[in-house]
């Protein structure tokens, strides 16, 4: 099923303590994510990312409905050494929604 931006809204609330999103969005504990699809993973100035981060951005990862769908149902998987202390979403509904929440965001 696509995803519903509403439902996305209230999952976000367990990515909330670690990042932002919208206006005057700032990096915390995890990038801000704004302009998030099509963004290469790990280029957001002024943040520290793993270097794993960094590497996989380098090696040509971008962030979109594919590459996220992995990344946020178990981040270790996709980056094995990435500083996301966060379990993952294992339900695929809970990523589509939060995905268009977050694509809201984005410019496309
Ligand atoms: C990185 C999304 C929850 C901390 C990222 C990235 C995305 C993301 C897409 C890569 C950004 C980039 O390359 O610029 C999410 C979503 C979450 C979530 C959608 C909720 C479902 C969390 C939580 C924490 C966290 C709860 C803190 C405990 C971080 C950190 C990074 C990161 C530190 C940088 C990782 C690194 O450099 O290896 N997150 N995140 N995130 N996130 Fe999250």
């Amino acid at each position: 099923h696509p995803g519903d931006t509403e439902r996305g809204e209230i999952i976000f609330k367990k990515c909330r303590s670690c990042h932002q999103v919208g206006d005057g969005a700032k990096n915390r504990v995890g990038p801000h994510l704004n302009g998030l699809f099509q963004r290469r993973a790990g280029s957001v100035e002024d943040f520290r990312y793993s270097k794993d981060m960094v590497r996989s951005g380098a090696d040509g990862l971008f962030w979109d409905h594919d590459t996220l769908d992995i990344y946020l149902e178990n981040p270790k998987s996709l980056i094995s050494r990435t500083r996301m202390n966060f379990r993952g979403l294992k339900d695929a509904q809970d990523r589509a929604d939060v995905m268009a929440y977050l694509r809201q965001y984005s410019d496309d």
